[in-house]
């Protein structure tokens, strides 16, 4: 079964990179290259790069870089020989590939072997409906009576299992597959002690589970007839290739057209999904049995960031809704919500009303969760305050877990105008519900001892390290991304030094002090009010974030810490996006989670009392924004070129090269003129 060596190159060429990536993710232009959001790691923001050019893709977030195979294998979990399998298949590339043998078989590795059973086993199921006596006089006739025709029954290849204890199970046997494999791809059920085995799925119509990719990984089995004792839904156990959280029944068929329609419809169940595919709304999938997961949005998110969930309008599909809609919008996506009249379902409706009726009816009962939760609860609510009081929460509770402030403030504004009340008390509400949640992931990341801890023992002085990854070159060298600038480090305040290069400075510990105290200021300032105007009168737009990293560009942070949450606003920065409060406040490393906090709380310990001082504390502070940040600014420009300025005094000293000594004292002379300057600036600000 090997690949010879020409057939794998022709793989390799006609697999282009970007097409094949394609399937995964939504590729967007930008400059030579093609960006999107990461599919190996959950972000928000795109770091994944293609480069059609070179024929080879890279993760600036998580590091993951390789070619149109090596994606294949890392996305779909296969080795080398089955990812080029895969790429010839998409591609049509005739592979010469023997018959399978026992001794082929248990060489392939467990995945590969259960892709391979299962596929078989998805074939023997379609062949039943469309060959087989009774697949064509009782499966068939189902599927027709519920109005699917061939094309959509081939699409989503659904088959029929014979009323047969172990049909299938024999037929496989016949065919070569152990009994151990077809028991691991949950196909056949064994009882050792009774010497019995028999097929899972008997006289129910088959739908086969399919990865992104396409391939079978598990199947849904569904009843004929009513039947008190029987399950109306068999599905497949999980297996090493199924997890049913992680997937999604339909995205391979629907993944195209969620891209370009650029929005995800959400169903219940499978003939959800097949009906509104035959109606030719194909942007849909189901979640199937389980209540929807992080995975499950996170797959979502490989192709729109929109989600409409179309769920039943009973109370069980009104209540799996609400609990889906909270964790779409933890995830940062946008979510609407449809509900269906009493009674039905997509499948049901789309069936009643036909396509574009359905479609009208989409576009006009769609909406955002704050209607949403309002349309269904207000009447209920009536004028009881306390129950007016206790919607209203529940809204500010699903509007504080969305990620982006923007998107945050325009909830808060259509909540204040929906239920009449002080949009200020609501971000009141929000921020301590947030705080809650800090507090209490607090509490749970102390119990965590086995966390990750920052790197605290750098030896004091600059640091060196370019710790955050800037998309400026691969680091393998294999090619350059240069699409934007990346920060230059060069010397603080001036030309960069090309002469000489920056020593290392060995300040004093009492410099190093009033540093830290400096940067823990800037990065309090940035993280407390980075989202807002610095100065609106002068300088209307622009925010203090915006300001405050382009007067310190270039300069680095003695404190780790605060160099670490420097290096994270200036990421997010480059990215487009903000560095919030939310954003720190919610930090995945506890010591930046933690540090943060203290932070927002400074001053006023993190409690109630701190709360209701709040909004006393905040305009105050913000008043005087402008100035508070020019002089933390200047003093850290001072606290630089002291340090730098020592480094060269100590460099001075030990030079015994008379051409450098004079290079040395032309630069101290310029940190001095900056020094003067700067002490002149200082003495003019009104400092705190
Ligand atoms: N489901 C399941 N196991 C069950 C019941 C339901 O896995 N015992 C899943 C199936 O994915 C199903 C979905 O939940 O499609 C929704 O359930 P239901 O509305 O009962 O199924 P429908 O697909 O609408 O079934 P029907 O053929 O009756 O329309
Ligand atoms: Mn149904």
């Amino acid at each position: 079964m090997r690949l010879d060596q020409e057939t794998i190159e022709r793989i390799k060429q006609t697999a282009q990179v970007a097409d094949v990536i394609g399937d995964y993710v939504s590729l967007k232009k930008k400059g030579a290259n093609l960006w999107a959001c990461c599919p190996f790691h959950g972000e928000k923001s795109p770091s994944f790069s293609v480069s059609p050019a070179k024929g080879i893709y890279k993760c600036f977030g998580c590091g993951k870089a390789g070619d149109s195979v090596r994606f294949i294998m890392d996305i779909e979990g296969l080795g080398y020989g089955e990812a080029l399998r895969h790429l010839a298949k998409k591609y049509n590339i005739a592979i010469q590939e023997s018959p399978l043998t026992d001794e082929q078989l248990q060489a392939q590795n467990a995945r590969e072997s259960l892709y391979i059973v299962l596929n078989f086993a998805k074939n023997y199921y379609q062949n039943n409906l469309f060959q087989h006596d009774e697949g064509q006089s009782i499966g068939y006739p189902y599927f027709k009576e519920r109005g699917f025709s061939d094309k959509t029954i081939k699409a989503f290849e659904l088959g029929y299992s014979l009323d047969i204890w172990d049909a299938f199970t024999k037929d496989a046997l016949k065919n070569g597959y152990s009994i151990d494999v077809l028991e691991k791809a949950g196909l056949t059920i064994r009882k050792p002690e009774e010497n019995k085995m028999f097929d899972r799925f008997r006289s129910r119509v088959i739908f086969p589970i399919h990865n992104v990719s396409g391939k079978t990984i598990a199947f849904g089995a569904r009843i004929l007839r009513a039947d008190k004792n029987q399950p109306k839904y068999l599905n497949s156990p999980e297996t090493e290739v199924y997890h049913k959280s992680n997937i999604l029944y339909g995205i391979y068929q629907a993944k195209n057209a969620i891209r370009s329609k650029d929005v995800c419809y959400l169903v219940e169940g499978y003939t959800d999904v097949i009906s509104l595919y035959q109606a030719g709304i194909e942007n849909v999938v189901a979640s199937s049995g389980t209540s929807l997961t992080l995975e499950q949005i996170r797959l979502i998110a490989r192709f729109t960031q929109n989600i409409t969930v179309l769920y039943d309008g009973d109370p069980a599909g009104i209540k799996a809704s609400l609990r889906g809609m909270d964790m779409i919008l933890e995830e940062g996506l946008n979510v609407k919500l449809v509900v269906f009249p009493q009674g039905e379902d997509p499948d049901s409706y789309v069936q009643k009303i036909g396509s574009d009726a359905f479609v009208q009816y989409i576009s006009d009962h769609a909406s955002d969760f704050v209607t949403f939760k309002a349309e269904l609860f207000l009447k209920e609510a009536g004028n009881d305050p306390f129950k007016r009081a206790e919607l209203i929460k529940d809204m500010v509770g699903s509007i504080s877990r969305i990620p982006d402030s923007i998107k945050r403030s325009v909830f808060f504004q259509k909540t204040a105008s929906l239920m009449q009340i002080d949009e200020g008390l609501l971000i009141t509400e929000s921020n301590k519900l947030t705080l809650e949640k800090v507090k209490q992931k607090e509490k749970d990341a102390q119990r965590d001892n086995n966390r990750q801890r920052l790197q605290n023992d750098l030896p004091s002085g600059i640091t060196l390290s370019t710790s955050t990854q800037s998309p400026s070159t691969f680091d393998d060298g294999m090619m350059s991304f240069s699409e934007e600038d990346s920060f230059g480090y060069e010397e603080f305040g001036g030309a960069p030094v090309t002469v000489l290069p920056t020593p290392e400075p060995t300040p004093l510990s009492s410099i190093v002090y009033a540093t830290t105290l400096h940067e823990q200021e800037c990065i309090r300032l940035l993280i407390n009010h980075g989202t807002r105007e610095v100065d609106p009168a002068v300088a209307p737009g622009i925010t203090l974030m915006q300001y405050v990293l382009g007067e310190i560009d270039g300069l680095q942070f003695n404190t780790p810490i605060y160099q670490e949450m420097l290096m994270l606003c200036r990421q997010k920065f480059l990215e487009g996006t903000v560095a919030d409060t939310q954003y720190f406040l919610s930090h995945p490393i506890a010591e930046i989670q933690s540090e943060s906090i203290n932070l927002v709380a400074e001053k006023h310990s993190v409690s109630e009392a701190w709360l209701s001082k709040h909004e006393i504390f905040v305009p105050t502070e913000v008043d005087k924004l402008a100035d508070m940040a020019y002089t933390n600014i200047l003093r850290l420009q001072k606290a630089h070129n002291e340090d730098l300025e020592d480094s060269y005094m100590k460099r001075l000293k030990e030079s015994k090269d008379f051409e450098e000594q004079l290079l040395i004292l032309g630069k101290l002379k310029e940190i001095k003129d900056r020094l003067i300057v700067i002490a002149k600036e200082l003495g003019t600000v009104v400092v705190r």
